[in-house]
């Protein structure tokens, strides 16, 4: 099983911003913990964060993955280019949120790629990237 995790806009700067909702371990600390879930689950993991939102488009037209598990941060309330990308290929995209978007400022409570992703997980901090995960791997 080959799982690829992708981040789009200002994730790099989790860690950083707004610690309060988002926590104070950096991206690259959340992936190397993501990195020891799947090796020990047995599933090759990769990883990419983009602040492009075409970037982030390409990366999934391109994904060579069982699975890919999402964070598009803001591109996410209303990206329909990135929503488009999702539905252009084969492979399973499951939405994933730190924070409970439903629980914040009315924008976010829109998501235009729900609706071509196979689930969303959102409200865990880092831990919705690892039930994300679990979900291909149970
Ligand atoms: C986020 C929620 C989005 O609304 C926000 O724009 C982000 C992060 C999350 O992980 O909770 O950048 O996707």
């Amino acid at each position: 099983m080959k799982l690829l995790f992708l981040n789009g806009v200002n994730l790099n700067m989790t860690g950083r911003r707004e610690k309060g909702v988002y926590g104070t371990q950096t991206l690259e600390e959340i992936n190397a913990e993501i990195a020891a879930f799947c090796k020990a689950r047995g599933a090759e993991c990769s990883f990419y964060q983009t602040n492009i939102e075409g970037e982030l488009c390409t990366a999934i037209q391109q994904a060579d993955a069982d699975g890919i598990i999402l964070n598009a941060g803001a591109f996410t309330h209303y990206s329909y280019a990135l929503r488009d990308a999702i539905a252009s290929v084969d492979i399973p995209v499951v939405e994933v949120h730190m924070s409970n978007v439903h629980a914040r400022e009315p924008f976010r409570e829109k998501s235009v790629i729900s609706e071509v992703c196979k689930g969303t997980v959102l409200g865990f901090g880092k831990n919705s990237y690892l039930l994300a995960a679990e979900s291909f791997l149970l």
